[in-house]
């Protein structure tokens, strides 16, 4: 895993913590937070987005991702999420493979939970032997 501080990582579950009051889940009712971090120090913040149709809901993290490539941003340092749980949320399938496209699996995932006790893994822990663009070469 590549290296992380501890204030770096206290402050992106805050950043996290924030994006979730922006969450829009009149479906689920549970609200997710996720902070991005791109390699030239900024931040991207998402928050899930449900729609009356269920399956074009976006997830926190995914709109995050989506944000930073649409600013030209494809490098990213480190990925904080934060959920309405005690439980240490962590990404979907579809997110796994989203973050795959654009993050070294050593990148650090930091996984809270809404007390701000958190988990550190990585992408590759969470999709080892990912499908990418690599395996089109
Ligand atoms: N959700 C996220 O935003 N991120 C995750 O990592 C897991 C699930 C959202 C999708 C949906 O709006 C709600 O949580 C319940 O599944």
């Amino acid at each position: 895993m590549r290296e992380i501080e501890k204030n770096e990582i206290g402050y992106m579950i805050s950043l996290a913590a924030e994006a979730r009051e922006r969450a829009y889940c009149p479906y689920s009712n549970f609200r997710v937070g996720a902070c991005l971090k791109a390699a030239n120090g900024d931040y991207y913040l998402g928050c899930n987005i449900e729609n009356a149709s269920y399956s074009p809901t976006v997830c926190a993290e995914r709109t995050a991702v989506f944000k930073a490539v649409f600013d030209g941003v494809r490098e990213f340092e480190a990925l904080a999420i934060i959920a309405d749980s005690e439980t240490y949320s962590s990404p979907c399938g579809v997110c796994r493979q989203v973050l795959a496209e654009f993050c070294e699996s050593d990148m650090p995932l930091i996984l809270a939970n809404k007390s701000g006790e958190y988990r550190l893994t990585t992408l590759g822990e969470l999709i080892p032997f990912a499908f990418t663009k690599k395996d089109m070469e």
